[in-house]
Order: C-alpha cells, then structure tokens, then sequence
C-alpha cells in the first residue's frame, strides 16, 4: 500500500534544506537578538523568518494541517497536540550556537498524526547532514541508514546532555549532580553539542549511545524521537517510563540496557508541561 504521508515527508526534507539555507546565509549578516523566557533563552529573527517560510510552505500545500512551531508558541499560540495532522517544527535548534557561530545548528521538523508520530526530519544545516526518519520504514543521513551503537556496558559509552536555559541554583545543582553521578560510573565521557534534535541524531547514529534532558520541549525532541527509534534505539521519560511528547523530558538511547542505567543517576526537576494551560506555566 502507498504510503499515506510520502508526500508531507518529501516536502518536510525539502523545506528543511530550504530552511537550512537561509540559516547559513542569516550567520553572514548581523543578527538582531532577543530574549523570551530569560536572559539565556535566546531568539532571532532568523528563528521567526524560518518558522514562517515552514509554515507557509507547509500551508500551502497541506491547507487542514496543525502546527506547533517554537516561534509560535512564544508568541502565544498553543501548544495542544490533537488527532490532525500536525507539524511540530523547530526552525533554529541550537539558536545560542547559532548566535555563537558554533557550528551545530537543525532545522527539526516532526509529523504526528492521531498523536504518534509518523517522521521526523532534522536538517543539520552547517554540516549539511539531512537526518529523516519514517515510523517503520528506518533511519538515515543523507540517504545512508543509521544504526544505534551496540553497547551495553555503560562504562564503554559517550553519553550527551546540555545545560538548558534554566539558571535556577536548585536545577542547575541538579543538572550537575547527575552528571557528575554519571561521569563517575565512569563512562567514556560526556559530550552537548548544543542543539537536541542534533544530540538524538548522534544516538541514531551510533556516534553516542545515550542523550537525556529535562526542560526541553516538543519541537526539539519531536523529530529526533522517530530518528532514533528507526534507527533501533529507545526513547522514554527519564524515569524510565513511557516517552511524553508534551512532559518536556526525554531520555533517548541506543538500549534498553543503556537507558536504564542513566534513569537511576537522574535527578529530576519539575518542568512545566508543554501543554499545560498558559495561565499555570511559571
Ligand atoms: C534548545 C537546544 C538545546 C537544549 C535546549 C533547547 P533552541 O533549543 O535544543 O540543546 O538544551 O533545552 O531549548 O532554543 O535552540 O531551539
């Protein structure tokens, strides 16, 4: 039987690679840079002008599809995944890179239809690697297929994170705690390249065999989600139960071994759901 979202997939590959050029054009200029959440949770308008080249694009051709896109939602738009169709983009993943020059910086762009996700698309526009996942149909970069690392003992592997956007003492000692915990077990080492969509890629690929964060968010884990089970791995909550598009957690790994290793190092902390009413997000 055809495959029903061929179609959104292709244009969702071509209008990432579309995207990812006007991102390495925009590092040429001057950027104009502003904050939302807090003074390190950065945003450009190179983040708002490709969001809105997706959207369009995507509108166009798919008139009575939904989206949750990054930009969007800061300026107030929800962020409620329902049966549709719906895109869930994140235009600049890796935007402090991007304001940096720090050479790691996606375009991710995820599809779920009645809530699960179908593919997921992350362009890596600086390396030029176009990551693409499809639910039960593989992963690949640049058309090569991706398989996760074999690894099951912890003490062998590279495992990712990032610090996030959050300068709370309490998380950021939290953050740390884990970390150290984790780099103790000893493993190889630990690694963030400063983008999520990215560090998902990296466990597809077999490059590193686990990624986890809280306090991220749909639009940077939505694309990596399908990559990296296509590619053989596993993704779930940080504490080892079912992964939650909306909960702003992820724990993603080559592994079931692996994953549940790093659960028992983890120390969370609260993160306001995704699709918690505006009103209760602090
Ligand atoms: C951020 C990146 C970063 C992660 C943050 C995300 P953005 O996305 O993925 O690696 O640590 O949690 O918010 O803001 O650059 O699109």
């Amino acid at each position: 039987m055809a495959d029903p979202w061929q179609g959104a997939m292709d244009h969702a590959v071509a209008v990432a690679r579309k995207a990812g050029e006007i991102i390495r054009e925009a590092l040429q200029n001057d950027m104009k840079i502003m904050c939302k959440s807090s003074s390190v949770d950065l945003v450009t308008k190179t983040d708002q002008q490709v969001e809105q080249f997706i959207f369009d694009s995507v509108r166009e051709k798919f008139p009575t599809h939904s989206f949750i896109g990054e930009e969007s939602v800061a300026a107030g738009q929800p962020c409620t995944l329902t049966d549709n169709p719906t895109w869930i983009i994140d235009p600049v993943d890796g935007t402090t890179n991007f304001v940096h020059g720090f050479p790691f910086v996606a375009v991710s762009i995820g599809f779920a239809v009645k809530k699960e996700l179908e593919f997921g698309v992350v362009y890596s526009s600086l390396e030029d690697k176009m990551y693409t996942g499809r639910r039960g149909k593989g992963a690949y970069c640049n058309g090569l297929p991706l398989q996760v690392s074999d690894q099951t003992d912890i003490s062998q592997c590279i495992i990712n994170s990032e610090m996030g956007s959050n300068r709370d003492p309490e998380v950021v000692d939290k953050i740390f705690s884990t970390m150290r915990k984790i780099l103790c077990i000893p493993v190889h080492g630990m690694r963030g390249v400063g983008t999520a969509a990215v560090n998902m890629c990296l466990v597809a690929s077999g490059a590193v065999e686990a990624y986890f964060e809280i306090g991220i968010h749909c639009w940077d884990m939505a694309a990596g989600a399908v990559i990296v089970t296509e590619a053989g791995g596993v993704v779930m909550d940080v504490d080892g139960g079912p992964f939650d598009l909306m909960s702003r957690r992820v724990l993603a790994a080559n592994n079931k071994t692996i994953a549940t290793r790093i659960v028992k190092e983890i120390d969370a902390f609260p993160a306001d759901r995704d699709d918690a009413p505006q009103q209760e997000k602090q």
